[in-house]
This record gives structure tokens, sequence and C-alpha cells, in this order.
């Protein structure tokens, strides 16, 4: 490593000893202070003002300029009540890990590089496909950003192995109404006309309608097109729901259609006592599942798993000139052959080290804890006659809006989303909204390890308290 300009290699070592004190005494407090910190206008300004200086500055300069006016203003998401989208409650484990690995900043494109990273980053992908249930000897996958990625980078496999390339136009994708916006993204990317990835309508529950899929891959056929796959969720974004995976794989397999699973966020249940939640994701030829959602890894920590590699080889493999003094051994995979990216982090490090570190049994209680966190707000909801529960709890999460009786459906949908403003702005704790069957209705996504009863009580009797206030106006 070097420093250039005005600052001395000790003078970052210094900076960086500090600036690590500082960030434990923030993260020691941090539950205690507002869930968001708003940039004010003038300091984004101010940046966007700044430009590139042409001479570097006196180093504790910027480091405090970072931290103050760049790092220090956005959403706590690692807050033990922020409840919104999904949190990111990181580890400090994780982050050491994280920083650990890229303090060597090794090159994990390729074994040859980096022996010992790949191998502890392929044994982690065996455990988890071990845990979704994938065969030991075809089984295998890569760390990737995240589910965005791994959705993308396991659809373009699915494409590859099921359609001709001069079908790629005809081919249809099934989804549901909740699965994720990345998906129908990803298949866009690869080549798959938005018109043909079909969204399947969901039963009361929020799961992808099983004799509705059945219904429309027919008639796609009758039509003429060419249906590849079928996308089910273990853990869907709006309600935590989990599709019939079991079903979605017996109509793959009648079918003859890949099945992806998105469980990004709700992958992480394969390591609890809630397991069973996802029965059948062991026949899915495909799974994504986040360790920076809800295994607390820092951002970028997500993972696509094949149970059979070999198709990720088909889709991504290359041997241009310039790498084959380093080409795979013939056990062992590089892993710029199975994902878009050459060059990348092990990313897989982190939470590498933090198995190590923690056992798996203590992530399993961590990720356990969430489906507490959920019921004791939906306990706490249910006292409130003008609550409606939406969506019950599921996994961590928990839907449910104010129905006061007398309010048009519009006035409910700005009641609610009022609240959601009060409480967010108020500081105490990060609720938003999302719609269901077109209501705009109040998502809890409570997966912090730390959080308690009285922060899950307190946000629902705060939101209470929001809805009183907004209604005597
Ligand atoms: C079910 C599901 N899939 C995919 C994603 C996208 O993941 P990422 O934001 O890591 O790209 C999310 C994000 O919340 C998600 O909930």
């Amino acid at each position: 490593m070097y420093a250039k300009g005005m600052a001395t290699e000790p003078d970052v070592e210094l900076a960086a000893v500090r600036f690590v004190c500082e960030l434990f005494a923030r993260n020691r407090h941090l539950s205690e202070g507002p869930v968001v910190c708003e940039a004010p206008e003038d300091t984004l300004e101010a940046i966007r003002r700044q430009g590139i200086p042409a001479q570097g500055r006196d180093l504790d300069d910027v480091v405090a300029e970072m931290e103050h006016d760049v790092i220090g203003y956005g959403y706590n998401a690692d807050h033990a009540r922020f409840l919104g989208f999904v949190p990111g409650p990181t580890s400090a484990i994780s982050w050491l890990g994280d920083v650990i690995a890229a303090g060597y900043n090794r090159h994990a494109g390729s074994f040859a590089n980096y022996p010992a990273g790949l191998a502890a980053e392929d044994t982690l992908l065996a455990w988890c496909a071990a845990k979704a249930g994938f065969p030991a000897d075809t089984a295998g996958g890569l760390f990737v950003s995240g589910g965005s990625m791994a959705n993308l980078t396991a659809l373009a496999a699915a494409r590859d192995a099921m359609l001709a390339a001069e079908d790629w136009g005809r081919g249809v994708a099934y989804v549901s109404d909740q699965t994720h916006s990345s998906v129908a993204k990803g298949l866009h990317i690869i080549g798959i006309p938005r018109e043909h990835v079909h969204a399947i309508p969901c039963d009361d529950a929020w799961r992808m309608d099983i004799d509705a899929l059945e219904a429309a891959i027919e008639a796609d056929r009758a039509a003429g097109l060419i249906p590849f796959a079928v996308v089910g969720t273990a853990g869907s974004t709006n309600t935590g729901s989990v599709d019939p995976l079991r079903e979605i794989a017996r109509v793959c397999h009648e079918q003859h259609l890949w099945m992806h699973v998105d469980g990004a966020f709700g992958a992480s249940v394969l390591i609890t006592r809630y397991r069973d939640m996802l029965d059948g994701v062991e026949l899915a030829d495909s799974l994504s599942w986040d360790a920076h959602k809800w295994l607390f890894q820092t951002y970028s920590c997500g993972m696509v798993l094949l149970r059979d590699r070999k198709h990720l080889l088909a889709t991504y493999s290359t041997h241009p000139e310039y790498l084959k003094d380093l080409k795979d051994r013939d056990d062992l995979v590089n892993s710029w052959d199975l994902g878009p990216e050459l060059t990348r982090p092990a990313r897989g490090l982190k939470l590498w080290f933090t198995l190590q570190a923690m056992g798996s049994e203590g992530l399993a209680e961590a990720v356990e804890h969430g489906f507490t966190l959920a019921r004791w707000a939906e306990d706490e909801a249910r006292k409130n006659p003008d609550i409606e529960i939406v969506s019950p709890a599921q996994m961590a999460m928990l839907n449910f809006r104010y129905a006061p009786a007398g309010l048009s459906e519009q006035e409910l949908d700005e009641l609610n989303l009022e609240i959601s403003r009060r409480i967010v702005a108020s500081g105490y704790a990060g609720v938003f909204t999302t719609e269901l069957d077109g209501k705009k209705v109040l998502r809890i996504c409570a997966i912090h390890p730390e959080a308690k009863e009285a922060d899950m009580r307190g946000t629902i009797q705060q939101l209470n308290a929001y809805c009183a206030e907004v209604l005597a106006k």
C-alpha cells in the first residue's frame, strides 16, 4: 500500500485507528438516537460544489469531512428500530471480516490469485448448498454483490440451459405478483422480452397460485411461446410469504422448466429451526440467498447456488489468452468462470469469518429472533381495534393498517402514509408503507438481533399515538 499527496503512510495508519475507535463509539449508542439522519440541503449543496482538488489536502480534514458531511447522513438501517425495506443490522464481526479481507485486497477471480480465500468461499458455498438440500457432488455457486445479481446470474444460466439462442425472444418466465422487481429486471437484461415475464396472481396468503401457473403455461404454449423458467420466492419482500415450492417443483418437472427460488431474504431460514417453511427448495435448480440481509453481513454479500454448477460454467466460462497462466486445475474452478465478474473481492470471507467466530448456532439464534420480533409487533397491534392485520407475522414481516370506521379507502391510504411519515420524522422508528391488495399498509421487517420486546411494542404504541394525532386534526 502506498499513501501519496499530503498524507504519509503513518498518517493514514493513525487516521485508521482513530476512525475505528470513533465508529465503535457511534455504534454503541446508535439505537438511542434517531433512525434517520437527514442531510441538510446546504451540506449536500456544499458537496456538489466542492469538486475535486488538484492537490491533496490535509488528511485529518478530509477524514473529518467524510465522517461529518458524507457518511454521517442517511437511514441508520442498523438501528434496532429501523424496520423498513430489509434493514441492515450489520454484525461487528462481519465488519471486521470485511476489513480483514479488504486489508490485503486480494483478487478473488482465480485460485492462483487467492487459493485459500477461494477454498474458504467454496467450502462455505458447499455448506449453504447442503442447507438447501442440493446434492453435494454437483452443487456449487458463487458469492455475488446481492440478490439482484444472484437472480440475474442464475437466470442467464437457466436461459442457456433451457432455450436455444434463436428462441430467446419467445421464452417465457413465470413469477408471481409478489416477486421482487430484480427478477423481471434480470430477465430483461438477459434478453427475455418484458411482455414474456408473466406475473401469476397469488392466493390470499401471498403465495403463487399453482392452478393459475399451470393455466398460464398451457395458454402460452398454445400461443407458440416457449415457457422456460418459474421463479418461486422464499420470503417475499412485502410479506415474507413462501411460494408452494414443492408444487412449483412438480410443475417444473412435468413441464420441463427451470425452477429458480429467490431466497434473497428468506433462505437464511434454512439454518434455523424453521427450515421446514422452505420445504421443496431442495428441488430447485437454483437459489438466491443474501447474506447481507438476514445473515447480518456488510454489503455486498449475496450468493447464487445451483444444484448443478456445470450450468454456471456453461454460461460464464471464458478462456482468453491473457489468463491462460491462471487456468483451472482439474479439481478447482476459477470463480471468474462461474459468473459475470472477472475481478472480484472474496465477498464470502466475511461470512466465513462470522461463522467461525459465532458458530452456525449463534447465527441461527440471531435469525430466529426476527420471528419473535414480528410476533411481538403483531401481538401489540392486535390490541388496537382500529388496526387491520393485512398480513400476519411471517418470518420477520408484518403488514397492517389503521382502518378506523368512517374513512374512505383513499383517506385510509393517506392516514397510513402520514402515520409512517410522522414516525420516521420523529426518529423513533423506521416504519414505511407498501401496497397490498391495492391498499396502502404499514410494513414491518424486524431482524435486528438486539432489538427488544419494548422496541416492538413501543413502535406500535408510537404509531397508535400518531394515528390519534392525525385523526384529531
Ligand atoms: C426477495 C428479494 N429478492 C431480491 C432482492 C434484491 O436484493 P439486492 O438488493 O441485494 O440486490 C431483494 C431486496 O430486498 C428481495 O427482498
